[in-house]
């Protein structure tokens, strides 16, 4: 991709999409255009991109990934050369709850958007989508780009799907494409639904920290920036057609994570956070271990995660600690 690529970012008002954004904009390398496309749902907050809105080279455009019309409207008015796919549905437990707004959205919200991309030859396609295709990992391994697909949740199966559909229309139809996989984010701007927000914000208001089953699962986390560095790696350097797993090589158990965001809250605002803590009744399938090899994007692209968990948590706290 060209540095100075005109870029149309599905799902730009959520939290890694906003991430992504935010990041662009600031390098300098960035000369290109950025027009955020969002349906601003109950995720999408405009905020996560105050002090960005009049930057000379950002639009936003309220819509949805299911209006192929407008999206090929703006294609053709933003002169628009790489679409950057981030909206989703994404929470696992609501995907659970209810799972026809995660086919909505990530299967038919994202065959929309191939749809579209076909009708440009010019066009390249990055898809956002997550570890949680491959399944779930017992004490040992990592998954890796050959790993077969394995989802367990609503939500994993429905970025299955789309993961699919990408690559089936960059066989048949020879659209552009690259996908990556990640591992769980952290960071500024996340949702209060998400369990590392969700911790920090139960802290501050003094309420139960509610941790599923022994809070044994584990997870590899890595800080939204680096997410955000990794795809424009991917867009500038990555082989077209090919699959990248990101990660942060950082696994903890989530009472281990939990425990150590409580003693870096601690440091910050003095309370006995632990005495907070709650097993409660564990998600139904819930995946055990997720855990990626990373020596593909490490080797072939030379990107590597620069945020180490402790620093990261605390900018994470410092930024729910303001709002
Ligand atoms: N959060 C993670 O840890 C993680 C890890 C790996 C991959 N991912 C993937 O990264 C992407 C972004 O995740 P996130 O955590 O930022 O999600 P998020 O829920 O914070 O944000 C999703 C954004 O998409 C928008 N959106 C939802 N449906 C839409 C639609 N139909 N049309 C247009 N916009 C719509 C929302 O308004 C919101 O701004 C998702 O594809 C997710 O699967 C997330």
């Amino acid at each position: 991709m060209r540095t100075n690529a005109s870029l149309l970012v599905t799902g730009g008002a959520g939290f890694i999409g906003s991430a992504f954004i935010r990041t662009m904009l600031r390098k300098s390398e960035f000369t290109g255009k950025i027009l955020n496309y969002d349906a601003l749902t109950y995720a999408g907050d405009l905020s996560f991109l105050d002090g960005f809105h009049e930057h000379p080279r950002y639009r936003f455009v309220q819509g949805n990934i299911l209006n192929q019309e407008l999206v090929e409207k703006l294609i053709l008015e933003e002169e628009v050369d790489t679409i950057v796919h981030f909206a989703a549905e994404s929470h696992v437990d609501r995907s659970i709850a209810s799972a026809m707004p995660f086919i909505e959205t990530n299967v038919k919200g994202t065959l929309t958007l191939l749809e579209a991309a076909r009708k440009f030859p010019h066009l390249h396609f990055h898809h956002v989508s997550t570890d949680e295709v491959y399944g779930s990992l017992g004490e040992s391994g990592a998954f890796n780009e050959n790993s077969p697909y394995r989802p367990n949740s609503p939500y994993a199966a429905s970025k299955a799907a789309s993961d699919h559909l990408v690559r089936a229309f960059a066989q048949t139809y020879k659209v552009s494409t690259t996908i990556s996989h990640c591992s769980n984010n952290y960071g500024p701007c996340q949702n209060k639904e998400k369990f590392i927000p969700l911790m920090i914000h139960n802290c501050l208001m003094q309420k139960q920290l509610p941790v599923y089953g022994r809070g044994a699962n584990v997870r590899d986390w890595l800080y939204v920036d680096d997410h955000a560095e990794a795809i424009w790696t991917i867009l500038k350097h990555g082989k077209r057609g090919q699959v990248y797993d990101i990660g942060g090589k950082t696994e903890l158990s989530n009472i281990e994570l939990l425990q150590l965001l409580i003693d870096l809250m601690e440091s910050k605002r003095p309370g006995n956070y632990k005495s907070l803590i709650r097993f409660v009744q564990d998600r139904p399938g819930h995946d055990f271990r997720y855990a990626l090899d990373t020596s593909k994007i490490e080797s072939e692209l030379n990107w590597k995660p620069t945020i180490s968990l402790k620093d990261g948590l605390m900018r994470t706290i410092n930024w729910y600690c303001k709002i």
